[in-house]
This record gives structure tokens, sequence and C-alpha cells, in this order.
């Protein structure tokens, strides 16, 4: 039996044919991973089925049925349920209330709570979520936020699960425990929708899979049992791509950036406790770490969003102070964690965003007057240099797919020629192809002198592109070595306990 099946879906916006006859399967019990490069139409297909998006043609059925899905309450009411990468939780609710918004117990008229209350427990039991019903979500890390909004669909009676990159901002712990809930969900009979560009996690959960490209369906219900990354990435980009091949800096000793004893205290605790690093001219130091152990706070201090209360950050022997935008001009580059926060300003063009910060530039302004023709034709060339799709520079970076804007950031960032780089995340969200790119442009940066700190959750590649890794944990760098020093294992009790052997 077909959960899903969605026939001669198309959808055309001003300038964009994001889908174009979109034929898609989706079998009742079954994990289907959606692959597509950055753009291909993923997201967009989706939310054509949880009502989100209105398609120009095509019908959908769901068990079976014929349905017509105007908005997402008629898709929740037909059993379907979407975890958007962007959570849409309430920090300052509990579990509880941001679970049960929409769809309160009612006993007389007020809301019976204590049956709402077994109701959640009973699933997070079932299930297995590992949360507490009365914790405020504030309090939650990414991956339980994320268990919240999976159990808030499953308690609104969805049968059909949708993930949109529900893996880009986990640990690879997280990862896991989020892969042990899917498949007791199959065990069940849900059906889920899993969008990744891990092609690696392709392979491990799902059982089946559709590439979309350029809109169109090009492979349908393929199934995964015996493909390879290499069969997954052919099939994707249309091409090979090598990625992981590992091409180590040449010796070079001259420091660009140095930290010496950073201390910050911070929401009410000590978050970076004594941090001393160089970045050194030529070289890769990736930090590895579990999120929320002082990277962002320490990105903050190495980029100028925050001074720290103790220590300094010198670039060549020179004292860094001053906020953001001094850094930026002292030649610190900057890939923030976060680009729907930090990293654009979505209402604003493509074009706007690719000069944000570089505004004072001389190639973009002269007496404050920003140059309009030379904007254009540099951006126009940096969006055919990253491949973000969009029909020119001037389209406002909220009508770009999730990868697109990212690639946004990194054109700006990696054009300007920094000295000195803070990446977090580079490849969070980019399809293979660009992944591949990234990481050249990366060891290109590295190789001409630059000095590149890399923060990503990816340990694969925090592994295969730092020449020097450290592990922070509570605060400290608790460990230090060329990647091939450090057993997977080793890195795993460093980064959770601090410790290479055992318990703290
Ligand atoms: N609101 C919008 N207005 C105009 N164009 C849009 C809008 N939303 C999406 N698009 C375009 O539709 C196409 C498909 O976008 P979609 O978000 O579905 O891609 P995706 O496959 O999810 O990519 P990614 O892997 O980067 O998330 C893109 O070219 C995108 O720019
Ligand atoms: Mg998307």
């Amino acid at each position: 039996m077909n959960a899903v099946e969605m026939k001669g879906i198309t959808k055309q916006y001003p300038l964009v044919r994001a889908l174009d006859q979109v034929d898609f399967v989706l079998k009742k019990g079954e994990i289907h991973s959606l692959l597509g490069e950055n753009g291909a139409g993923k997201s967009t297909l989706m939310k054509v089925l949880y009502g989100m998006c209105k398609p120009d043609a095509g019908e959908i059925k769901v068990m079976g049925k014929t349905a017509e899905i105007k908005n997402s309450r008629q898709a929740i009411e037909l059993g379907i349920g979407m975890v958007h990468q962007h959570f849409m939780l309430t920090p300052v609710m509990t579990v509880m209330e941001n679970i049960i918004i929409g769809q309160e117990p009612v006993k007389g008229i007020f809301l019976d709570e204590n049956k709402a209350r077994e109701e959640v427990e009973a699933l997070i039991a079932k299930y297995n979520f590992q949360i507490s019903a009365s914790e405020k979500v504030e309090n939650l890390s990414v991956g339980e936020q994320q268990r919240v909004e999976i159990l808030k669909a499953i308690y609104h009676g969805a049968e059909i699960l949708i993930l949109d990159e529900p893996t880009a901002v986990l640990t690879p712990q997280e990862v896991e425990e989020l892969f042990t809930i899917m498949r007791e969900l199959k065990k069940q009979g849900k059906s889920i929708v899993i969008i990744t560009h891990k092609l690696k996690e392709t392979l491990e959960i799902a059982d089946s899979m559709s590439i979309l490209r350029d809109g169109c369906l090009i492979e349908s219900n393929v199934p995964v049992e015996n493909a390879n990354e290499d069969d997954l990435a052919r099939m994707m980009v249309g091409r090979d791509v090598s990625l992981g091949i590992i091409r180590r800096a040449k010796d070079r000793k001259e420091a660009c950036l140095e930290a010496t004893g950073l201390m910050l205290h911070s929401r009410g605790k000590d978050v970076l406790k004594g941090i001393s690093l160089t970045l050194y001219k030529g070289e890769i130091l990736g930090l590895a770490g579990i999120e929320g152990n002082g990277q962002s706070e320490l990105i903050d201090v190495l980029t100028g969003c925050q001074a720290p209360d103790q220590g300094t950050v010198t670039k060549e022997g020179k004292p860094l102070r001053g906020n953001a935008r001094d850094f930026i001009e002292a030649g610190i580059g900057h890939i923030p964690e976060d680009r729907m926060t930090q990293g654009l300003i979505l209402e604003r063009s493509i074009a706007d965003n690719i000069i944000l910060g570089y505004e004072r530039r001389e190639k973009f302004s002269r007496k404050g007057i920003l140059k309009k023709k030379e904007i254009d034709t540099y951006s126009a060339r940096l969006v055919e240099d990253f491949r973000i799709k969009a029909p020119d520079a001037d389209v406002l970076c909220n009508a770009l797919s999730g990868g697109n804007q990212q690639k946004v950031v990194l054109a700006r960032v990696f054009s300007e020629d920094p000295d000195a780089l803070i990446v977090a995340h580079p490849t969070r969200g980019v399809d293979i192809g660009a992944m591949e790119y990234i990481h050249n442009r990366l060891l290109n940066l590295r190789d001409r002198g630059k000095a590149i700190l890399l923060i990503s959750a990816d340990l694969d590649e925090v592994k295969c592109l730092s020449d020097r890794m450290a592990v922070l944990y509570d605060g400290q760098i608790v460990a230090e070595g060329r990647p091939e020093e450090f057993e997977d294992s080793t890195l795993g009790l460093l980064m959770t306990s601090g410790r290479q052997g055992g318990v703290k």
C-alpha cells in the first residue's frame, strides 16, 4: 500500500520552476530518502505535501484517497507531520505545552492536563524519547528539541512523517538516537521521508530513495540495499565526486592569530576557562567538540562579536580590539554558526548580502556611496563561481533554498581574502557537489597561507581537512594533536568527558 502518491506536481515561482511534473511515491511503513542537490526542489515537494505550498498542477493521494491539502491543518488531519530544519517551538514553554498546542484535550471548558500529560508521557516511554514533559524547551539541546518536534507530530496523529534535513544540526551521537527513534516508528507502521545531504545516512537508515534534479524526479523508489556512496553521488550530481582525499599542509609555523588565556562568564557560568590557541599561517586547525562546550563563545571572542572577561586576541603580534566590523577590517573572516540569524539578512538580495560587512571597501563604495555597477558585476561572478542556484543576484535570500543561502555566506567571506578565517559548520546543509567545492576552496585558502580555524559537527570533515586538531570540552582545550593521532574512540571520550580513558 502506498502512504502517499503525488502525481504531476508542478510549482512555478516567478523566475524558477521549482517542481516540474513530479511523481512521488512513499510506501507505507518505509523510510524513504529524498535526495538532490541544493535547490533541486526537495523542500518544496514536501511543503506541497504538508499544505504549506500550493502547487500549480498535480494531484495527491494519501493512504489511497485523493486529498486536497490547502494548509498544514488539513495535512495534520490527514495524518501528515513535518519537522522543519528550523524548529518552530516556543522556548519559554514546557515540552508538554509545546506538544499540545492546537489540540488540547478538553474537560468541560478546562484543559484536561492530566489526560494530556498521560498521553504525552505514554508516547515518550513507547518510543524512548528520553525527554521530560515538564522541562522548558529553552533548556533542551538541539537534539532534544528535535525529539519534541517529532513527538508533537506523533501526538497529533502523524502516520506519515517528513523530516527535512533533521541531521544537519545534530552531533553524531544525536544522529544515532534519532535513527533509533525512526526505526521504532517504522516498526509501528509509520512511513517516513527523510531529506539529508549525508549519503552515509541514506545508506544507513533508508529502505528506498528518490532523486530530484532541477525540479524533475530522475530516479524513483530505488532500493538502497545494494547502493554505495559513490553510486548515490553519481546519480545525484551526474558526475563522480571525490570527497575525503586528505591533503595535509606543508609544515609552516608562522603564527597569525593568537588567543591567550581567554575567560568568559556567560549565562550564569564560566563558559571559557582559560583558552589559549594559535592559528598558524597555511594551516587548518580543526576544533572537535560537542556543541555547548564553549565553541559559540570562542567563535564570538575570536571574531569580535564579544569581548572576553580576561585574555587577549592578537593578530601577528598586534592586539585586536573592538567590534565585529573592526575584526573584519583587521582581516579576520567569519563564517557564522547560524546563517539564518547571523550570516544573512534574508529580506535583502544576494548582492546586498555578498557585500554585507564589506560595504566600506573601496571597490564597493566611494565616500559612502555604493558603486552599484561594480557590486552587480562582482556578485554575478560569485553567484556563478559558487554555483548559487538563482536567476540573478537581485533575488532575495529568502527565496533561496537552504544550501544556497549557505553558499552566499561562504562566497562573501572566502572572496574577501581574509588572513585568518573562523569557519563554523561550512558545509551544513550543502549538497555533496558543493561540499567538494567548499573543501577545495578551504584547502586552497590554506595553501595560499591563510590561517583557518574549522569548527564542525561533522567529525569526518574535521579529520579530513585539519592539519592539527584540538578538542574542546567544558570551556577548555583538553587535547591537541594531528588528526591521525586520535582514534575515534579516544576522540569520543575526550569530547564527552574531557579525558582519554574513562570518567572524569
Ligand atoms: N519562496 C520562493 N520564491 C521563489 N523561489 C523559491 C521560493 N522557495 C524556493 N524557491 C526556489 O525553488 C527551488 C527549489 O527550492 P527548494 O528549497 O525546494 O530546494 P531544496 O532541494 O530543498 O534545496 P536545499 O538542499 O538547498 O535545501 C530553488 O531554486 C529555490 O530558489
Ligand atoms: Mg531544502
